[in-house]
């Protein structure tokens, strides 16, 4: 637990102001990892100020990547011309801290044939296994080899293109697949990959760098093996989880939020349940406003899934606004088996969240009949009173500090810290929105 780690909050009021998104924390890693495959240097743009992008700054470095960030103008400069083996120290210290490390297998072992993977964190929602990843990398023909801190890989000669279907469109292990296979000798298809937009713009970052990749509209993707990229110049798209945060603490607030950097085509779907609660939204040129228009929301039934689904990071913050909607209200989620652990807090602080383990939706779920529970239903309007928390990971703690903006009195929210991997300077944006806090 760091100095600054708790929060005290003094609720009750509504959010209102202006506030800035830059780059997608699940592209802008990604993105820097596919500087690790170019020739010569790539320059990444609207890159936020954010511990997920130290920690990959770190590891590229740990792997003889020259790394230049300018946190302010956002910019990141990658030149993988002395790129080498790690000391396992240095990649070891970053176990637990991030998935993003399992992306490196491909690119490290095409340039330097061998690749160690420390075990991984990222936020503590459900069995986050990574058979996919194992499984393609071996079709890519490396040899994999579990140690006690993570995992060694081996490419005895060049990775070659493979054939692969996915039995879940997972986010990771499309991308893996599409960082290993530009440069595999021969075509790779995968079928039933993932489609989210930060995947597609990665995709036009291998592009960019020389890639030949094609998407069907059944999820295929046909990737072409070329022998060499080059870097790439690129902005980075907005981070449309943050926007989608900031929507709900409107809602949930009373609020009016204008999110600048947020784009309505990467919300589509988030704008249309934001709209049928009863939320209201502007989209303009250079942002979104949310607000809440006054008088009673509608409760609303929503299922998480792929894209272009409703994301399952979008499903917390709106979870809070839905305890303040008239009705019951039905959340299937079908991504991770155990991301409802934030409704306990919820409760605490006067909402009605009642789990199930059953599907609550017609949406095919790999969970049902698993004894998770998977499925919530808020009866709501609920007022919100202030308690103490301990927030679990990264988009539920964020929604428990909005309840705590939302809720009367002075509540105090610990491990904030867990914010700081995906929100930029979200303590900032607090104080320009007016909310009342003191970080202890
Ligand atoms: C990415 O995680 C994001 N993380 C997650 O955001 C996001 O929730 C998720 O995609 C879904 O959109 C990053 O981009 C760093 P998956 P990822 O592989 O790639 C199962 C946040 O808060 N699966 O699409 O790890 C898995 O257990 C984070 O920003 C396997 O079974 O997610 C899950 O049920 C949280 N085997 C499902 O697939 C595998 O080998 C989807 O996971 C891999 C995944």
């Amino acid at each position: 637990m760091g100095v600054h780690d708790v929060l005290e909050i003094e609720g009750g009021r509504p959010l209102k102001g202006e506030i800035k998104v830059r780059g997608a924390k699940n592209f802008v890693s990604k993105a820097m990892v596919a500087a690790l495959l170019g020739g010569g240097e790539s320059v990444l743009r609207n890159v936020p100020q954010i511990r997920d992008v130290e920690i990959v700054a770190d590891l590229l470095r740990a792997h003889g990547v020259a790394v230049d960030w300018d946190p302010v103008e956002g910019i990141v400069k990658m030149d993988p011309s002395g790129v080498g083996a790690a000391k396992s120290a240095d990649i070891i210290t970053h176990a637990g801290s991030s998935r993003v490390p399992i992306l490196f297998c491909g690119p490290l072992l095409h340039r330097i044939g061998e690749a160690f993977i420390p075990d991984l964190g990222g936020c503590n929602i459900g069995g986050r296994p990574i058979d996919y990843h194992l499984e393609a990398m071996r079709l890519f023909g490396a040899e994999v080899h579990k140690e006690p801190d993570g995992v060694r890989l081996r490419a005895p000669r060049r990775l070659q293109g493979m054939q692969m279907e996915l039995a879940y469109p997972s986010v990771g292990a499309t991308e893996q697949l599409l960082l290993t296979a530009v440069l595999a000798e021969g075509v790779t298809e995968l079928r039933g990959g993932a489609t989210e937009p930060e995947i597609l713009d990665l995709v036009a970052v291998l592009q960019q760098m020389g890639a030949i990749i094609s998407l069907e509209t059944d999820r295929t993707y046909r990737i072409e093996g070329v022998d060499s990229l080059r870097g790439y110049h690129h902005m980075a798209l907005p981070d449309r989880i943050e926007a989608a945060s900031w929507a709900g603490a409107a809602l949930a607030t009373g609020g009016d939020i204008t999110v600048l950097g947020a784009r309505q085509l990467d919300l589509t779907t988030y704008l249309n349940y934001f709209r049928k609660v009863g939320g209201r939204f502007d989209v303009t040129d250079h942002g979104i406003r949310f607000w809440h228009p006054g008088g009673p929301l509608k409760a609303i039934a929503v299922e998480t899934g792929v894209h272009p689904g409703f994301m399952t990071d979008w499903q917390q913050p709106f979870v809070v606004a839905l305890t303040q909607a008239t009705g019951l209200s039905i959340i299937h989620e079908t991504v991770y088996e155990q991301r409802f652990g934030f409704t306990k807090a919820l409760n605490r602080m006067g909402a009605q969240i009642q789990l199930y383990r059953e599907c609550l939706g017609g949406q095919k779920c790999r969970f049902g009949r698993r004894n998770y529970e998977h499925s919530a239903v808020v009866s709501g309007p609920t007022p919100l009173h202030a308690a103490d928390i301990r927030v679990p990971d990264l988009r539920g703690g964020f929604s428990h500090l909005i309840a705590a903006m939302a809720a009367k009195g002075k509540s105090s929210v610990a491990g904030i810290d867990l914010i700081d991997r995906g929100y930029e300077h979200f303590a900032e944006k607090l104080e320009a929105l007016g909310a009342g806090f003191k970080r202890l």
